[in-house]
């Protein structure tokens, strides 16, 4: 491995940025490689074959092409169903993300909310994950692609409209204590979900314990101070339609360079 371990990050879109966020705060020392494929986004609404062979063949080719030594597959809606194809395909450490039920149920005393992609809450991953971690905690199941999209048009310079997101979240309130945010996109969009579900709502997500997981994986210190030359980490992404340039005013403060494009070929 190199001294300064190499990761990568992947997601549909801006979601990963979350993970991205959680992992450089707790380790400074890695370089971060992002790649998401806004080409196929959203991943909520794909076939099941067709995420699987894109996310396989998109990382595969990063990996290689960016020496690569660990992947995190910072999409819930990705990590329920591919993480077997790719760590068949791969010889370095592959983290998935998947909903945070079963520290949600252990702090709720009413019910969990999951809030999540459409696919996500349907997966039979998910259900596995609610029957084994929260048997006794029912769990409200709310799917919503108009989220994700509210949460990449934030990282775009756009408000969020709360009397839309109120409208979403409506059935999940006053039925539950703790909500999953089981989308790596909602914790970006985490003030106005806590605005709209009240203050007496607990929000959980799995950054932190991604975090930890890469850490022990590359067998680093977790929260060590770093003094070391902090230089721009890489992003990129599967297209670059024009608007894309708008997301790069964002991307400079959380410390990446300008978006390049993905440099490999899929086949799908
Ligand atoms: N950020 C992704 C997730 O965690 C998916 C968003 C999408 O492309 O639908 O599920």
């Amino acid at each position: 491995m190199t001294t300064r371990p190499k990761v990568l990050i992947f997601d549909s879109g801006v979601g990963g940025l979350s993970v991205y966020q959680a992992i450089v705060e707790h380790l400074p020392q890695l370089s971060i490689v992002y790649t998401f494929d806004n080409e196929a986004y959203p991943y909520g609404e794909l076939e099941q074959d067709v995420l699987i062979s894109r996310v396989t063949s998109i990382v595969v080719s990063a990996v290689v092409k960016e020496s690569i030594d660990l992947v995190v597959i910072a999409c819930n809606t990705a990590s329920t169903i591919v993480l077997p194809s790719l760590r068949a395909e791969l010889s370095i450490p592959v983290v998935g993300v998947v909903p945070a039920i079963k520290p949600a149920s252990l702090l709720s005393n009413l019910a969990v909310g999951l809030i999540a992609t459409p696919a996500t809450v349907t997966r039979q991953y998910t259900h596995d994950l609610i029957q084994d971690f929260s048997p006794h905690q029912p769990v409200e199941l709310l799917g919503s692609t108009r989220l994700v999209d509210m949460a990449e048009a934030k990282l775009r310079g756009y408000t969020i409209d709360l009397q839309e997101l109120n409208c979403i979240l409506a059935p999940l309130r006053q039925k539950i204590d703790v909500a999953v945010l089981g989308c790596t996109h909602f914790p970006l969009i985490k003030d106005e979900i806590q605005t709209v579900l009240g203050k007496e709502v607990l929000l959980v997500d799995s950054g932190k314990a991604i975090a930890r997981r890469v850490a022990q994986l590359l067998m680093l210190d977790i929260g060590r101070i770093y003094k070391g030359k902090r230089e721009k980490h890489k992003i990129m992404s599967s297209t670059i339609p024009w608007e894309e340039m708008a997301l790069n005013v964002e991307l400079d403060k959380l410390g990446f360079g300008v978006i390049q494009n993905c440099p490999f070929r899929r086949d799908v």
